[in-house]
C-alpha cells in the first residue's frame, strides 16, 4: 500500500541550540510509565538517569522513588533462587515480561521492542527535495516525528487491506499490520500540569522522552559543538594576522 510520510513536528531539541523541554520530558516519562512500560522496556536507561543534568530533571529522591516501584530481577540468593526485589537507582528500567520468548509468545511472534535507542532506530524517508535541505539543517528528527505518526496512525484498514489475525492497522507502519494495538487514547494519562490531554499531545511528549533516552547528551553535545565553531572561527583569524606578520615583506 502507499506509504504516507509522518507530518513534521515542531521539537525545542531541534536546530544547533535545541534543548530539551524539561515539563515535556516529565510528562512523556509518566506516559511511558503508565502506559508503555505494561509492555516495553529501555534497557539501555537507569534509574539514576532521571535525575542526570540534560535530562528530564527529577531529582535523586524522585528517582528513587520511581526506581523502588519497579520489580526487578535478581539473584541467584544463598538458596540458588532467583528472586524479584525493587528497583535500585543503579538498576535498568525492565522488561514486564520475564524473557523475549514470553514477549513473542504474547504478540503472536513480535515481541515489543525495547525503547531505549528507537527515536534514533528509526527513520523514514524524506523525498526530493527535502533530504538536500536536511544534510545542511542535519535534520536528526525523522525518528521522532515516526513514533509521532505511529502512535496516531491508527485508522480502520481500507476496504481492499485484509487485516491478519493479531495485526492493527496503521497507516504509517510499513506493511501496514502491527501488532501493537493503539496505545493511546484521550484521556488516559492524567496530566497534572493543564497540558491538554489528548492522543496527540501526550504521542508527541513520550516520542520527546524517547529522544532523551535515545541521546541522554544531546544537550552538552550541542552546546560543546557551538563552543567549537567559536574557537575556530577566533583560530581562523589569528593565523590569519599570523599569516600577515610572518610574510609581511615578501610580496
Ligand atoms: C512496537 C512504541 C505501548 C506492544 C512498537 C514500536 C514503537 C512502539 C516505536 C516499534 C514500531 C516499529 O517497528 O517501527 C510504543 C510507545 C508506547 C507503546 C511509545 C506507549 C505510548 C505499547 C503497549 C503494548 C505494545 C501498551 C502492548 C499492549 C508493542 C508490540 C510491538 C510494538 C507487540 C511490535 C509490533 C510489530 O512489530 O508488529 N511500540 N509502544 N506497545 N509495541 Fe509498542
Amino acid at each position: 500500500g502507499e506509504q504516507p510520510k509522518p507530518p513534521q513536528q515542531t521539537w525545542t531539541f531541534a536546530g544547533p541550540f535545541g534543548t530539551f523541554d524539561r515539563a515535556q520530558l516529565q510528562r512523556g516519562f509518566q506516559v511511558y510509565r503508565e502506559v508503555c512500560s505494561a509492555c516495553h522496556s529501555l534497557s539501555l536507561v537507569s534509574f539514576r538517569n532521571l535525575a542526570e543534568p540534560g535530562g528530564p530533571g527529577f531529582t535523586t529522591q524522585q528517582a528513587a522513588a520511581v526506581a523502588a516501584e519497579a520489580k526487578v530481577k535478581d539473584g541467584p540468593n544463598d538458596q540458588g533462587e532467583m528472586f524479584e526485589r525493587p528497583g535500585r537507582l543503579a538498576d535498568r528500567f525492565p522488561s514486564p515480561y520475564p524473557n523475549t520468548q514470553a514477549a513473542a509468545a504474547a504478540f503472536n511472534g513480535a515481541a515489543p521492542p525495547d525503547l531505549s535507542v528507537m527515536a534514533k532506530a528509526r527513520t523514514y524517508e524524506r523525498g526530493f527535495p527535502t533530504f538536500l535541505f536536511d544534510i545542511l539543517t542535519q535534520y536528526q528528527e525523522n525518528g521522532v516525528d515516526y513514533i509521532v505518526a505511529l502512535l496516531t496512525g491508527y485508522e480502520d484498514a481500507p476496504a481492499d487491506f485484509k487485516v491478519p489475525d493479531g495485526g492493527n492497522y496503521n497507516k504509517y507502519f510499513p506493511g501496514h499490520s502491527l501488532a501493537m494495538p493503539p496505545p493511546l487514547a484521550d484521556g488516559v494519562v492524567a496530566y497534572t500540569d493543564g497540558t491538554p490531554q489528548t492522543t496527540q499531545q501526550y504521542a508527541k511528549d513520550v516520542a520527546a522522552f524517547l529522544m532523551w533516552t535515545a541521546e541522554p547528551h544531546l544537550e552538552a553535545r550541542k552546546r560543546l559543538g557551538f563552543q567549537v565553531m567559536i574557537f575556530l572561527l577566533v583560530l581562523t583569524g589569528l593565523l590569519y594576522f599570523t599569516k600577515k606578520k610572518i610574510w609581511h615583506e615578501v610580496e
